[in-house]
């Protein structure tokens, strides 16, 4: 299958509609989508991924009005965060409405719902009569695509179309909250910090689901994985650890180059910004994958803001 690169949303659209595949770009990473109402489409997600079934799909769309066309008793709560923050990176877990194909949701009683916040994709939703259940367009495991280049890396050859919509503003997933009693449960952290939930939830708990836990595949130990292995902590001292070895180095922000061992280097903000820290992290992680070396160190970021999703993925990435 020839895959074609581009931004014509007509021929997105008319895609969809047949029942294809298409690469959408959102703030956060790019999206393998389909129509989430035909599970035929949505089958065909988890054939082009090597998704296990277990591990359900993200449904995008395009306004808060869609909430209750999906979903079911949601909880004031949940609404008060959407109107807030979206379009932008936060996936509600609610209970779902039967329309929504149970392959979409791995059988779980439960949908995940996000308004992705990017002009293209965006209009596009518009000009449909139906969502798009849409996870990270990367074979199953691997680091999330945040450019169309990385889509076309992996996925080219399998999809006819990648919508480009440029370089992911974001550059994490989005953050995926579901709700218990008066509880959020934060089942994944992502684009959207602990502090800006806390601020629109002041009084309300927040649970960190830190486990391995089946309902939340995305929380899968093993993850975003890069095919060098990946240690993280004091880069000094893990270079003098691995001494001999064919070094690529992710920092913060610190320059480790003197080291003869540290062949490749990627510093991802010299100015110590997470959120430009954030942006960076997965094509870092895609470019020293690419060269030949023996391992990659990583730093431990700040555990504030989006360093603790930063720090997720990377321990993800290196179990
Ligand atoms: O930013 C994002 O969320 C991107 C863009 C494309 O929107 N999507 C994304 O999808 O990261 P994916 O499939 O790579 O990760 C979605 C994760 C799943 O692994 C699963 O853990 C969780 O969302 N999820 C989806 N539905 C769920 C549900 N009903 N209950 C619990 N977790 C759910
Ligand atoms: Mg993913």
């Amino acid at each position: 299958m020839k895959t074609i690169i581009g931004s014509d949303l007509n021929l997105a659209k008319t895609l969809l509609y047949e029942g294809k595949l298409v690469a959408i770009p959102t703030e956060t990473v790019y999206g393998l989508a389909a129509n989430a109402l035909n599970a035929e489409a949505v089958f065909d997600i988890f054939k082009v991924k090597e998704r296990p079934a277990f591990d359900p799909l993200i449904v995008h769309i395009p306004s808060l009005e869609c909430i209750d066309k999906y979903a079911m008793n949601v909880p004031a709560l949940a609404y008060e965060l959407a109107k807030t923050i979206w379009p932008g990176p936060l996936t509600l877990v609610l209970p779902k409405k039967s329309i929504i194909p149970d392959l979409v949701s791995s059988g779980l009683p439960t949908v995940g719902l996000r308004m992705p916040s990017h002009p293209l994709t965006l209009e596009l939703l518009n000009s449909l009569e139906f969502p798009l259940a849409a996870p990270s367009a990367n074979p199953f495991g691997y680091i999330s695509p945040t450019t169309a280049k990385h889509v076309n890396d992996q996925l080219g050859g399998k999809i006819p179309y990648i919508l480009d919509g440029g370089p992911c503003r974001v550059g994490l997933e989005s953050t995926i909250v579901g709700f218990e009693g008066d509880e959020i449960l934060i089942y994944r952290l992502g684009g959207l910090t602990l502090e800006a939930i806390r601020k629109i939830a002041p009084n309300c708990k927040l649970a960190l689901n830190t486990s391995s836990n089946p309902q939340a595949p995305g929380m899968l130990k093993s993850h975003y994985a890069s095919r060098h292995p990946l240690y993280i902590g004091e880069i000094t001292s893990l270079i003098k650890k691995f001494a001999g070895k064919k070094i690529g180095i992710i920092s913060f922000k610190d320059d480790f180059s003197a080291s003869s061992d540290v062949l490749q280097q990627e510093i991802l903000s010299a100015t110590g910004n997470l959120d430009e820290a954030a942006v960076k992290l997965f094509s870092a992680m895609r470019s020293l994958d690419a060269f030949s070396l023996d391992i990659i160190l990583s730093e431990t970021f700040p555990d504030t803001g989006l360093g603790r999703a930063i720090n997720d993925r990377l321990k993800r990435a290196s179990s």
